[in-house]
């Protein structure tokens, strides 16, 4: 069932990397799809250290008040200044389907719009749910960048 969805971002420190590994943990379909590795605590740990460091990167946990409910990871200024590119939208797989990534989406684009001119989002593999859900969301698959890489653009102005 579809609900109105009210989502808050909170950004992602390194003390935050269980929740994430969480997250990951409840998304078995989505790890076997990219690979079957599910990336340990430690992984995370790490990432979310490299993470700190580049400023234009942002990794946000969604939240529906105290519930985690997914994973933002996106970049401003890339591939250019103008642009921001979501590299990760991650629902738990049993809120998939609810109208939580849509929501997600609509925050996104209403933090950028004014600052960015076009949101991209980089589907890796062979994740044909993913690409349905960018179409429905309203981006246009730009170009494929290889077998297992696909880029979804929409305009923000
Ligand atoms: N097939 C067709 N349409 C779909 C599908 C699908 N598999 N999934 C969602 N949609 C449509 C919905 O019907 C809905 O359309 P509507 O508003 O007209 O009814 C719209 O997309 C929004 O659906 P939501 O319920 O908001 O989608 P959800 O909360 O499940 O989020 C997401 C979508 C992010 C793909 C989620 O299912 C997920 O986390 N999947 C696993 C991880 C993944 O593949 N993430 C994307 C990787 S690519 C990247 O992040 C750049």
């Amino acid at each position: 069932m579809k609900v109105s969805v009210q989502l808050d971002f909170l950004p992602v420190t390194p003390d935050l990397a269980p929740a994430v590994h969480n997250l990951y943990l409840s998304c078995p379909t989505y790890i076997a799809l990219i690979g079957g590795e599910i990336p340990s605590l430690n992984d995370i740990e790490r990432e979310l250290e490299t993470l700190r460091h580049d400023t234009r990167r942002q990794a946000v946990l969604l939240r529906q008040g105290e519930q985690v409910v997914g994973f933002l990871d996106y970049k401003v200024a890339h591939p250019d200044l103008h642009s921001a590119t979501i590299s990760l939208l991650l629902i738990e797989e049993s809120l998939q389907g609810k109208g939580l990534g849509k929501a997600a989406v609509e925050r996104l684009e209403a933090l950028l719009r004014g600052r960015m001119e076009r949101l991209y989002a980089v589907v890796y593999g062979h994740n044909e749910q993913a690409k349905r859900f960018w179409e429905r969301v309203g981006f246009e698959h730009l170009r494929d960048s290889g077998p297992n890489l696909s880029w979804y653009l929409k305009s923000l102005r």
